[in-house]
């Protein structure tokens, strides 16, 4: 079991801290006056920042960080009026981190998913969704499989695009958000690779 912190207290952080709780892990939620004392505790730290704040926050913890996986789920946008993203602030948010944190490891994953409830609850789509990772190091990636495992995404859903210069793929994913949800209603939902 690892000691995770959760970098970010909004939606996403009160969605995954009681599913890896439940799971065993120690979990440790990075408020805004906390994010130093919980990235340096932990052996996994999770970037549920708003993407536009990441780089900044993030490359000051980069001490903190040395040597740690760091989950990246954040979609770094900016919102139109209607609070939906009109465009990405980087062509590769997880890359651009990567290069910031050189002695961390990045993974990207979970940023297709939404809303955050549905990222430890994969099981109640009526297909089965799947979730993108993209990093560098091997054994990051499989921690974060271990992680995404924990909060009931199965083998099979979890999708090894490659590096993390290919996350821009992923992170595209959001530009989409607004049609569908025009298209579909406001219903979860998130990717499937139907094979
Ligand atoms: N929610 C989803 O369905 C979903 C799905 C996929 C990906 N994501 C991504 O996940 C990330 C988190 O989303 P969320 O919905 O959890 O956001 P959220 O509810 O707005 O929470 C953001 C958290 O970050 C903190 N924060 C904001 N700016 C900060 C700064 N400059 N320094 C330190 N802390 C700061 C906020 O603190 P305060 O409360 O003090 O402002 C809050 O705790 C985003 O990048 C989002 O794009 C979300």
């Amino acid at each position: 079991m690892s000691v995770i912190a959760l970098l970010g207290a909004g939606n996403v952080a009160r969605a995954l801290a009681p599913a890896w709780s439940a799971a065993g892990h120690e979990v440790l939620i990075g408020t805004r006056d906390r994010l130093g004392p919980a990235a340096a505790t932990a052996e996994i730290v999770v970037n549920a920042l708003p993407g536009a704040a990441s780089v900044e926050v993030l490359g000051r913890l980069a001490p903190q960080l040395r040597g740690k996986v760091l989950l990246d789920l954040a979609n770094a946008v900016e919102l139109g009026p209607d609070g939906f993203a009109t465009r990405l602030l980087y062509a590769n948010l997880a890359e651009r981190l990567q290069q910031e944190l050189p002695e961390t490891r990045v993974v990207k994953a979970l940023n297709t998913v939404g809303p955050a409830a549905l990222m430890a609850d994969p099981g109640s789509l009526a297909a089965p969704p799947a979730t993108f990772l993209c990093g560098d190091d091997a054994d990051a990636k499989r921690v974060v499989t271990g992680l995404l495992a924990d909060l009931g995404w199965p083998d099979g859903s979890i999708i090894d695009l490659g590096g993390v210069a290919y996350a821009w793929w992923p992170e595209s994913f959001v530009l989409v958000v607004r049609p569908l949800i025009a298209a579909l209603g406001p219903v979860p939902f998130a990717l499937s690779v139907a094979r």
